[in-house]
């Protein structure tokens, strides 16, 4: 299993926020966004961990990745997105990362409470996504399911939405998604849709849909962001990262103050 997190975009709501770093280095609490999805992705044992990030914030993302799990024989790649064309062109941009593996792709700005680093490790074959009930469903990626619980269809944004459900932003693949992706194309708002791929995968009829517990927050606004940390703090989220993310943030901690020391003597 291969592991893409993708981090750029411009993220226009959190100005000026995002006018000096990308949205997924903004701090959730004691430590950045981005190490969310990471922790996912090493829970679930997968060392090899491609980020997709814009031009203008790669430096940003190299300097705080680019070493600090190499110890623990995990290793980061770096590909640039110079437009963000969809969710969908992580499997282009990603093709000779992923090679023939499978491969679980994760939004750099998702904040999940429950793991889903067991279905990342257990998984097998087709795709896999992660729903979960919210009361705007307008905004999401939304899942249609038959009395039995079975996925029937799943939308982008609906203006009448035909359940609660919506799409997170995990989604787990078979090699098959490099090719689904490369002969797609754009939708309406001229994007690459995940939503595409997720139904080629139904249409298939190989797409499981899991229904998630918990709390899940996708922080592209101040007030989700906010309420991001807040929840972080207050249920103490923090403590459940896997201990090679502490362990890598507190030998970068380490390295920081001894620099630090020595430009000040
Ligand atoms: O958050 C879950 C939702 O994410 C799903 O329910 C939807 O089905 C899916 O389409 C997506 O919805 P959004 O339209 O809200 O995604 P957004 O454009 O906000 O992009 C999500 C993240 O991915 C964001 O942090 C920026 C990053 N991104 C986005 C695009 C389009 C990229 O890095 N590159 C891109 O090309």
């Amino acid at each position: 299993m291969k592991g893409i997190i993708l981090s750029g975009g411009t993220a226009t709501r959190l100005f000026p926020l995002t006018a000096t770093t990308s949205k997924q280095l903004l701090p959730i609490y004691d430590r950045q966004m981005i190490f969310y999805p990471l922790n996912m992705l090493i829970k679930a044992g997968v060392k090899n961990i491609l980020m997709i990030v814009a031009p203008e914030h790669s430096g940003q993302y190299l300097n705080l990745l680019g070493s600090i799990f190499k110890k623990f024989g995990i290793n980061i790649y770096f590909e640039v997105q110079k437009v963000p064309r969809g969710l969908a062109d992580a499997f282009i941009l990603g093709e000779s990362f992923i090679g023939k593996s499978d491969v679980t792709m994760l939004l750099g700005d998702n904040i999940f409470e429950d793991d889903i680093s067991k279905a990342i490790r257990n998984f097998k074959s087709g795709g896999m996504i992660f729903a979960k009930e919210v009361s705007d469903p307008e905004r999401f990626g939304i899942v249609e399911f038959d009395a039995k619980g079975k996925a029937l269809s799943i939308e982008e944004k609906p203006v009448k939405p035909k359940s609660n459900f919506c799409v997170t932003g995990a989604y787990i693949y078979d090699n098959r998604v490099i090719e689904i992706a490369k002969n797609m194309q754009p939708s309406e708002r001229g994007e690459i849709e995940i939503t595409d791929i997720n139904n080629a995968f139904l249409q298939m009829d190989e797409l499981a849909v899991k229904k998630i517990e918990g709390e899940w927050l996708d922080a592209g606004t101040f007030d989700s962001l906010l309420e991001a940390g807040n929840i972080v703090k207050n249920k103490e989220l923090y403590k459940n990262f896997d201990p090679i993310i502490d362990a890598a943030i507190a030998e970068f901690n380490a390295e920081l103050k001894i620099l630090a020391k020595k430009r000040l003597s």
